[in-house]
């Protein structure tokens, strides 16, 4: 497939940080202005906890403890939804990959179709910001893992886990890091700029 062909099929986008630096926030405005659907493997989860599906069954003990749902649940989950008619013209992916097993995986699922991503933004908030962000959401929503000890353990399995995938994607040229602090408008400014320096804002 040439680049051109690639071009036509949309933009793929990732945003990856830590717990509570911005990444649902900040994909609603992506998804919106790249007029692509934004896919959050915790949200899917979430939502089938509230359904009680039985993958919401499987997932709740890992969310609420903080861990990772396995791979073997997680990456059939997004290879399906990836296949979905409003994901075949592009596509935001936020919370995953979270594990260099996970970014393998979702290469070798893009791959298949004769794609690959385009850009992978990587939202960067210091430790006690992300804790106050998380407390604080814990009171207006109530989700079930914005407890302070989760919280915490969720922002050491980050370190421990997903840290390390991300020099697989600064490697690969197409990692840009944003400074997730400041106000949201602030950080979506930033956002932007970067869409724009790669060319992915729709053109008309
Ligand atoms: P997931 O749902 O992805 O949660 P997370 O990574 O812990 O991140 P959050 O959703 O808490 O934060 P966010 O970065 O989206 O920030 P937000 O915009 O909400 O994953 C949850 C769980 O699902 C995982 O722990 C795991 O169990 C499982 N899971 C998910 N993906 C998986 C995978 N790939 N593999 C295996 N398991 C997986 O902002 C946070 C708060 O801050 C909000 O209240 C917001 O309003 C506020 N805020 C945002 N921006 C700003 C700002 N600039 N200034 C002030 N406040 C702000
Ligand atoms: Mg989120």
């Amino acid at each position: 497939m040439t680049s051109q062909e690639a071009d036509q099929q949309g933009p793929i986008v990732l945003i990856l940080g830590a717990p509570g630096a911005g990444k649902g926030t900040q994909a609603k405005n992506i998804s919106k202005a790249l007029s692509i659907p934004a896919i959050s493997t915790g949200a899917i989860f979430r939502q089938n906890m509230a359904d009680g599906t039985e993958l919401g069954n499987r997932a709740k003990a890992y969310m609420d403890a903080g861990e990772f749902v396995p791979d073997a649940v997680t990456n059939p989950m997004v290879k399906a939804r990836l296949e979905a008619p409003d994901a075949q013209n592009g596509f935001l992916l936020d919370g995953y990959p979270r594990t260099i097993d996970q970014a393998y995986y979702l290469r070798d699922a893009l791959a298949e179709t004769g794609r690959d991503f385009d850009l992978v933004l990587e939202v960067s908030v210091d430790f006690d910001e992300v804790v106050e962000r998380l407390l604080k959401r814990a009171e207006v929503e109530g989700r079930s893992d914005d407890t302070e000890p989760v919280i915490r353990h969720r922002l050491e399995v980050y370190h421990e886990q997903t840290e390390p995938m991300v020099t697989y994607y600064a490697d690969q040229d197409k990692l840009v890091q944003i400074d997730g602090l400041g106000t949201v408008d602030e950080v979506w400014d930033r956002i932007y700029k970067v869409l724009d320096e790669h060319n992915l804002l729709p053109q008309n």
